[in-house]
């Protein structure tokens, strides 16, 4: 494993020390060096500067060049505007350090040499429910987060916070006890599937909830079963299992459809920290955090109130002594922080919980159980919203099943794939259209920031052009049949040889992928990712229009494009796999 810097950080180091040569009073400023349209980079920092130490800008500007050394990276600055630096790197510079990217596995990216340990919070549907886009949402951008951390050195711990508690399971239970047959599939032994599975949940769920909201006698025997629950009764704690058991068989349907790899052992859902509780409520009360009142246990803040002005506690425990989603939650920083020794809690779950998440934040640094040596951070997404700009409901206003979603995006992949196949097998096509079609929901999500709404639109998530992951699979695809065709001739790097523009501006593109993945990792940001993918799919596709390949003038040509595909397609591949996409190698 060999980091490589990127060209973008030899320039900024160099004219850091330029800068200081010729301005020594500034200390080590930042050159505020940016990526540019006139040259490859501009420096704008010295503007700033000079007017700070009351000099002339565009002298000082000058001076700077002046003071940098010689070297056969930089091959042209000059002094533009007011006080501006444009800054040419030189072919040679370029293509040497594409070339150590090329020699190390990770692509010459550095790992970040403050790496702690992240428990991530993600992927949490609930028990004998059905999964909505919601869901889908903590799942992709989560898993997308797992990757890019990993990829950066953090160790990373999963936990999947199902929805497994709760007073629900009382009526559930109650229900199953005097109807026993309820859960049972008709082949004894057979694999149930998940479809099965979820189908019988989902008419347990509304029989029982009939039963409750109409019968006072059965409503009664459900609140009984709850204390029985809560008591750790046996029978009662079998009887619930059975529920997570079903509902499992179905979330793992659905994680498998999206080509997700959730463990059993990463489940730790809200019954998880059940021990926990009391001793959590007790810990509050004692140390006054938490005050009762009107019977049950609050946390107030000063600055959360309701709209009458009132203020809005956290309830850690209800007046009846039942436990909520808060103790669950607190008792969760306890043992994330003090078992699995988290020096960050990252949480991807929908931006309507930012309340509960933020009271329950402030709340675990007041007790101590988070201190300054602990981050903890909601990953907040948006909702998702139908083709109209309206939350995303069927046309009679139910939710939509998340599994019949996916299905109709692989369909249309499929179709899609279809169309253009050449050289593709039925089986290939079925293989490639599940390929695209998820690859494509996932993408629409992780393409715009997580915090922002996102219209659900199977069509244009499947486009060949445009902003997809279809387009960069494609491209990918193309690049991998250049590379099958070329024969004897093997990817070389050439230093010596002069670069096409477009050419220039792919290498610099790719020698900026560590520098994406860096951003992405520090500010949970996936979409940088894709943003940099589609970006380096595009650059590839204007290269291969302007830049003959296989019938470049030289065989050093040949070997130095097919250089420039194959890292294109190496970086696209690690890209995409860190998004959780696949790379199909024929499309
Ligand atoms: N199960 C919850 C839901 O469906 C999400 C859980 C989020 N995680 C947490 N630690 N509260 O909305």
């Amino acid at each position: 494993m060999a980091s490589v810097p990127s060209l973008a950080s030899t320039v900024q180091q160099r004219l850091a020390e330029g800068l200081s040569a010729a301005l020594p009073e500034a200390g080590a400023a930042d050159p505020l060096l940016r990526r540019s349209d006139r040259a490859d980079f501009q420096a704008n920092g010295i503007l700033a500067l000079a007017k700070r130490f009351k000099g002339n800008p565009r002298e000082l500007a000058a001076k700077v060049v002046d003071a940098l050394p010689a070297d056969d990276v930089l091959a042209e600055i000059e002094v533009s505007g007011p006080g501006f630096l444009n800054i040419t790197v030189s072919d040679a510079a370029i293509v040497r350090t594409l070339a150590a990217r090329a020699a190390d596995a990770r692509l010459g990216v550095p790992l970040n040499g403050a790496a702690g340990t992240t428990v991530i919070d993600y992927a949490q549907p609930n028990v004998a429910k059905e999964m909505h886009v919601g869901h889908l949402r903590s799942a992709v951008i989560g898993a997308a987060m797992v990757e890019i951390l990993e990829f950066t050195g953090e160790t990373v711990v999963r936990r999947h916070h199902i929805g497994d508690w709760g007073t629900q399971f009382g009526m559930l239970i109650q229900y199953l006890i005097e109807h026993p047959h309820e859960l049972d599939h008709g082949s004894e032994g057979g694999e149930v599937s998940g479809e099965e599975a979820m189908s019988s949940l989902n008419r347990l769920y509304k029989a029982s909830r009939a039963l409750f909201d109409s019968d006072e006698e059965f409503k009664t025997r459900a609140r009984a079963r709850v204390v029985d629950l809560q008591a750790g009764d046996e029978e009662t704690l079998a009887l619930w299992q059975r529920f997570v058991d079903e509902s499992k068989i179905y979330f793992y349907s659905v994680f498998d459809k999206l080509d997700m790899d959730v463990r059993d052992p990463d489940i730790v859902g809200e019954s998880g920290y059940n021990d926990m509780l009391q001793e959590t409520c007790r810990l509050l009360e004692e140390s006054g955090v938490a005050v009762r009142s009107e019977g049950a246990l609050c946390v107030f803040f000063d600055d959360v109130k309701g709209p009458d002005g009132n203020p809005v506690p956290l309830i850690v425990q209800k007046s009846d002594g039942g436990f909520g989603y808060a103790a669950t939650d607190l008792s969760a920083i306890r043992d994330r922080v003090g078992s699995l020794k988290a020096s960050t809690l990252l949480y991807v779950v929908d931006a309507r919980q930012s309340l509960h998440f933020k009271m329950v934040f402030e709340t675990a640094r007041r007790a101590g159980w988070l201190n300054d040596d602990v981050k903890a951070v909601q990953l907040a997404f948006g909702t998702v919203l139908g083709k109209d700009g309206k939350p995303f409901k069927t046309r009679e206003g139910e939710t939509i099943r998340l599994v019949d979603l996916l299905d109709e995006a692989i369909d249309r992949a499929s179709a899609v794939v279809r169309e253009k196949a050449q050289d593709l097998t039925e089986e290939e096509i079925a293989e490639r259209g599940t390929q695209v079609g998820i690859g494509a929901v996932k993408y629409a999500d992780l393409s715009t920031s997580a915090a922002r709404d996102y219209k659900f639109d199977l069509d244009q998530m499947v486009s060949l052009n445009g902003d997809t992951s279809v387009y960069i699979q494609y491209a990918y695809a193309r690049i991998r049949s250049i590379l099958r065709k070329a024969g004897e001739a093997k990817p070389a790097a050439h230093p010596e040889l002069e670069l096409a523009a477009s050419e220039r501006a792919l290498g610099l593109h790719l020698d900026g992928f560590g520098e994406t993945v860096a951003e992405a990792a520090a500010e949970y940001a996936p979409h940088k990712v894709a943003g940099y993918l589609y970006q380096l799919a595009s650059l590839y596709t204007t290269f291969y229009s302007e830049c003959p390949v296989l019938k470049a003038d030289t065989p050093e040509q040949v070997e130095s494009r097919l250089f420039l595909c194959e890292l294109t397609a190496r970086t696209l591949h690690q890209g995409m796999a860190l998004l959780g996409i696949r790379t199909p190698e024929r499309l």
